[in-house]
Formats: C-alpha cells, structure tokens, sequence
C-alpha cells in the first residue's frame, strides 16, 4: 500500500476527540449531584461518559485529596495548597482525562483550574497570574470545552456543604473527614466567588453560568439546554 494511504486509513479509523465538561461553583452548590444528572442523560443518549473530579480522579489524586481536604491538616502554606491541587491535576489529566478525550468520551470533571483560580488565585491572594502559567507549564494548557458554573446564595452553599461533611465525618464509612476549606471564613468564600465571576467575564464562550437556586430538576433542565445547543446533540 502507498505510505500515504495507509496513515490516512488509520487516521480515520482514529476516535473523534471527546469533549471536556467542567462543573464550577462555591462548595454546596449542588455540583456533584447535576453531574450525576447530566452523565446518566448523556448515556441514555447513547454517548460514553466518564465522570471523575478533583482534586482526586486517580489513586495518586484521591491520597492528594485527602491531605489538602482533611481538617487535620494544620497551617498548609497557600502555595502549598495550590501545587498539591496542580500535582492532582497533572496526574489526573495524564492518567484519565486525555485518555478519556482521545478515545472519544465525553469527560465530565467536578472542579478543574478555575477552582484553583478562585479559591488558591483569588480566595487564598495567590492571584490569576501564577495559577495560569502554573497551568500552562503542568497542564499544557488543557482548556475544557465547557465550564457550567453553578451560582447560588453563596452562605447557603457554604452551610450546606458544612452540615454534608459533617455527616459524612459521624456517619460515613472511614469518618471521612473533608472540612478543611468549610472552615474559610465568609469573606473568603466572597472572594472565591468573585474569583469565579471574574473567569465567567473574561470567557463568556466556555463558561457559562447557570442558575442554581431552584431544585435539582430545574437546574438540569437548564444544563441540558446548555449542553445541547453548545454541542449540537
Ligand atoms: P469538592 O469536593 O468539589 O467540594 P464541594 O463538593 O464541597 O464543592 O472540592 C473540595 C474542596 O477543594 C472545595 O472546598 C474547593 C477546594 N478546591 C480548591 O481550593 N482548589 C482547587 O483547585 C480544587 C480542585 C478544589
């Protein structure tokens, strides 16, 4: 066969890439539970989803995760903080989400670097500019196709996932302790949602804000509008 035919068969025998789905959004907004919503309507339209988040994602990610999230940890430095949430990250993006991307899935991932942009970048005052070379130099860059940032009262949310954690601490499995950023302040969780609209201004194509004060069902109406029109599914 011709060279040149044959890296033109395997081309086309090559997976369309995926597309890459973040949920954004104050702790308690109801992120994990619209993800749920949105992956089990993507499957039953026939499309193979994989759902993972972060910090965590991968067995290296979720040891990750434990240290940053338990209450246990006393006095991590902030630049600490944010090199622990890139370590995730970079494992994460190697490990799951390019795969999942390259093979054609569409990758829905609970928080990515606008976390880290809101909460380390503007909630800790690391600012925008070091979390963006950071992404740049570790995570290549990786932009997702879309960012569904969910918006509600930020004190509530805040509650919310406080009384959540709590629960899982008495109630769950290990006594999963993961209290450490519900402890912030209110002024913190003011300039972590600052931080998010801020990101939502300057990129009004990939993200979008959804809002999440209604109950579970209209806010996923509402994300599968957004995902439908943005992808033509
Ligand atoms: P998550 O499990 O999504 O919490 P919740 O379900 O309460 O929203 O995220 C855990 C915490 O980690 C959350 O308080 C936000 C924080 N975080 C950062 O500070 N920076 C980051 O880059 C990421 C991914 C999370």
């Amino acid at each position: 066969m011709i060279p040149g035919v044959r890296g033109l068969l395997s081309f086309r025998c090559m997976p369309r890439r995926g597309k890459f789905i973040t949920f954004e959004g104050l702790d308690g907004t109801g992120k994990s539970t619209q993800m749920r919503k949105l992956a089990a309507a993507l499957r039953e339209a026939g499309h193979e989803v994989v759902e993972t988040r972060e910090p965590g994602g991968t067995a290296t990610g979720e040891k990750i995760r434990k240290v940053l999230l338990d209450s246990g940890t006393a006095a991590l430095d902030a630049r600490a903080e944010m090199a622990l949430m890139f370590a995730s990250r970079a494992q994460h993006i190697a490990e799951v989400i390019e795969p999942g991307l390259a093979s054609g899935r569409i990758v829905l991932c609970d928080r990515f670097t606008d976390s880290t942009e809101a909460y380390q970048g503007s909630g800790r005052r690391l600012g925008s500019d070091a979390v963006r070379a950071l992404h740049r130099v570790l995570c290549g860059n990786l932009q997702p196709d879309l960012t569904l940032l969910l918006d509600s009262d930020p004190h509530a949310s805040v509650q919310r996932a406080r009384r959540r954690n709590e629960h899982a601490l008495k109630n769950g499995p290990r006594g999963q302790d993961e209290n450490r950023f519900e402890q912030e302040t209110r002024a913190f969780f003011a300039r972590v949602r600052e931080g998010f609209a801020a990101i939502a201004k300057r990129e009004p194509t990939r993200v979008v804000t959804v809002d999440a004060r209604g109950t579970p069902a209209q806010t996923h109406a509402k994300i599968t509008d957004v995902v439908r029109r943005k992808f033509k599914l």
